[in-house]
């Protein structure tokens, strides 16, 4: 994760970060020949009930949503940001949280109208919104849909009333089930998350989760291992996990029972079927571009130049608060990607995906010669880590396995 080196920066500090020839590309010559594709992310931070195993940027939500003081927020900061994405066309929105799924139809409807006011958004374009069970709503699912989303992503976790409980989640089984016939009836692509290894799962109940998920017919599911993040609730009072072992068997059966199934596991954690993939999440995969706004949201954009990182202020408050100086004060991170870092950050992404990306995609996105990684493609390969195709950078199946011990290769 980057670091942050510029902690609220005056619009002074912000226009000479963005002074072109601050990464050192050889001879300082431009360094990109095209920009790539265009996303936009937007944090809505505030859900019902914080879970005790979330690292999200999300806060407990105290008496109403403040969804006027947000959209006029989110605005401000969009059109702050407005300057470095001229001209450029969106292809995907993904409206992240948090809990989306708390705004009001008429909110959501104004959110997506300052976008299309803003920016070259396609009229394709894929625009997700995530939803939590015990936050949805058929009549106002249907307004979303109204309003141009085209695809809900729901935080299902489990089909197992004891497993929510045990994950403090704020719907049992019976909710979840109504929101995935509720999202389906709204929109066209929906996309169910689950976690697996969870307290005291056994293999057989990983297995009825991951077959009550496929058994909706879903075009996309997202099958995560639950981790122990640092500064929650679990990381404090650990629960007791699945060890390691079984851990790897459930990740193994869901791998086989899905491709069974017909479901393509494209991405570490991703599994679709025929033309279900994320668009968003691919293009940030592909080490894409995109806008972050909202509370916490993190932005990478390319210039012929030089590629920037951006992060915005966590603390909802704050950054409403910032957002609304229109001064660049809401920023809490801004700054050029240094030439050193941008292999491994590439590779970091582009080896989650199983085809991985081709090799001159690594030229186009980050300026640089292959020369610059050969020396790590070169022991990765000789690991059995990295696939010796000469036209893709992809990981072998053990890489994938292991991809942290690959990603270790480019680090330097
Ligand atoms: C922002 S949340 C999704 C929407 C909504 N907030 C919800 O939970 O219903 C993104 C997903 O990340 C996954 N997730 C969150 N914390 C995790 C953890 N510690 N380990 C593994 N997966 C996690 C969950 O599956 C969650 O649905
Ligand atoms: S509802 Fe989602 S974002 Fe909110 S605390 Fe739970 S996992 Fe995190």
């Amino acid at each position: 994760m980057a670091t942050i080196v510029q902690r609220n920066p005056g619009p002074e500090a912000v226009l000479a970060a963005r002074k072109p020839g601050v990464i050192p590309g050889p001879g300082g010559r431009t360094i990109l020949s095209s920009l790539p594709p265009l996303s936009l992310y937007v944090h809505v931070p505030w859900c019902l009930r914080k879970c005790p195993y979330c690292d999200f940027n999300s806060h407990e939500l105290k008496g109403e949503l403040p969804e006027r003081d947000y959209l006029e927020a989110l605005q401000a900061d969009l059109e702050q940001a407005l300057p470095l994405v001229w001209g450029r066309q969106v292809i995907s929105i993904f409206i992240g949280g948090g809990t989306p799924s708390l705004l009001s139809a008429a909110g959501l409807d104004r959110m997506l109208a300052m976008f299309r006011a803003c920016l070259n958004v396609l009229p394709d374009a894929e625009i997700t919104m995530e939803a939590n069970p015990g936050a949805a709503e058929a009549g106002r699912f249907r307004d979303y849909a109204a309003s141009g989303v085209n695809r809900m992503s729901l935080g299902i976790q489990s089909f197992d009333d004891r497993a929510l409980k045990a994950l403090g989640r704020i719907h049992d089984a019976r909710q979840a089930r109504a929101a995935i016939e509720m999202a389906q009836r709204a929109v066209p692509r929906v996309n169910l998350d689950l976690m697996f290894a969870l307290p005291g799962q056994t293999l057989e109940e990983c297995e009825r989760d991951l077959r009550q998920a496929m058994a909706f017919g879903t075009e996309h599911l997202s099958l995560y291992h639950l981790t122990l993040e640092p500064n929650t609730v679990f990381a404090k009072y650990p629960p007791a996990l699945p060890d390691d072992d079984t851990g790897a068997a459930m990740q193994e059966l869901i791998a086989d029972a899905a491709a069974a199934q017909g479901w393509e596991r494209y991405e570490i954690s991703a599994y679709a079927k025929p033309g279900g993939r994320c668009r968003h999440n691919v293009n940030y995969w592909e080490f894409g571009d995109y806008l972050g706004v909202g509370p916490g949201a993190h932005g990478k954009l390319s210039f012929h130049d030089r590629i920037v990182r951006q992060a915005k202020l966590k603390n909802p408050a704050s950054w409403m608060e910032k957002a609304l100086r229109r001064d660049g004060s809401h920023l809490a991170e801004d700054r050029p990607v240094q030439w050193k870092e941008l292999g491994f950050e590439f590779m970091l992404n582009a080896l989650r995906l199983k085809e991985g990306v081709e090799r001159g995609s690594f030229v186009e996105r980050t300026g640089q010669s292959l020369f610059a990684i050969a020396p790590a493609i070169e022991r990765a390969t000789a690991k059995g880590l990295l696939d010796p195709d000469p036209a893709r950078l992809r990981a072998t199946p053990l890489g994938w396995a292991f991809l942290n011990d690959l990603l270790a290769e480019f680090l330097d």
